[in-house]
């Protein structure tokens, strides 16, 4: 994404007239957003993705988690988490409604394949490949499984990773009511060869953008929730700070073993 153009502060159509928008020209068109923030490879855009996806360009690839319109709420998620202490994640009102046509059809438009979570829910065509998280809940009301539409032309893929209450695989930190697993994330990535640029539009706590920032790929991302996306940004500075996120540290080397030659006996 080149921005070749100027920045102008104006009043906001989307968030009502105390607040100001940017306005940033990319050759003939004018994207409108709330922030921006470039955090090393990542670039974050605080604002509506329906009207920013239209003039943000083209993408490898979409990896993205939309609301599904499930009604998602406070009361649902306390009591998912059973097992764990229950997390405040303040009002959860943006789950009323799915993402509408329109936004499917766009990412479908500016990228060159897709990864959408929720493709349950969606008006998509056929497809070989659905990626499949199976969440080894155990017996209770919620979905064993998770499912995310792909236009890949393989075959069906599966990856078990549990995330119920305390007995979640992984150490991820909750910050967001539906945050997704980063190994889901990272396993999803593997599935598309040669990837150099990924867009999530629903950027949500950013777990897309660390897995990307992991695999070395650019990654874009939008949020319109102004508590998410600075949550999400603060994440992103976290995981670059690491200093071994992105290599694995060496093998500590296992201890010799000796033997006396004479008794047969060993000693670590
Ligand atoms: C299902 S959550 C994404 C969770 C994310 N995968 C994670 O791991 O944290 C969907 C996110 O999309 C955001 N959202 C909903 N409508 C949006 C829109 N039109 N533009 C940008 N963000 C939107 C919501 O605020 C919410 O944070």
């Amino acid at each position: 994404m080149e921005a070749k153009g100027v920045v102008s502060l104006d009043c906001c159509p989307i968030y009502g007239f105390s607040c100001v928008v940017k306005r940033e020209v990319l050759g003939a068109k004018v994207m409108t957003y709330k922030r921006k923030e470039v955090i090393g490879g990542c670039t974050l855009l605080l604002g509506d993705c329906e009207s920013i996806m239209p003039t943000i360009g083209q993408f490898d690839l979409v990896l993205t988690d939309p609301p599904y319109g499930i009604d998602e709420n406070d009361k649902k998620i306390a009591s998912r988490g059973k097992l764990a202490a229950p997390k405040d994640y303040g009002v959860v009102d943006w789950d009323k409604k799915p993402a509408s046509p329109e936004a499917i059809a766009l990412i479908r438009e500016i990228s060159q394949h897709q990864i959408i979570f929720g493709g349950n829910y969606f008006e998509l065509p056929p497809s070989s490949c659905w990626l499949v998280w199976d969440k080894q809940n155990g017996s209770n009301d919620f979905a064993d499984c998770e499912l995310a539409w792909t236009n890949l032309k393989k075959a069906v893929r599966r990856v078990h990773w549990r995330w119920n209450g305390m007995i979640r695989k992984g150490d991820d930190v909750r910050i967001h009511p539906t945050q997704k697993p980063l190994g889901v994330m990272e396993w999803c990535l593997t599935h598309v060869p040669n990837v150099t640029a990924v867009l999530d539009p629903y950027l949500g706590s950013g777990t897309c953008a660390v897995a990307c920032i992991k695999a070395g790929i650019e990654f874009t991302g939008i949020e319109k929730n102004e508590q998410y996306f600075y949550a999400a940004c603060d994440r992103i500075r976290k995981a670059y700070d690491q200093p071994d996120f992105f290599v694995s540290p060496p093998e500590k080397p296992k201890p010799i073993e000796q033997i006396d030659l004479l008794t047969g006996d060993t000693a670590a």
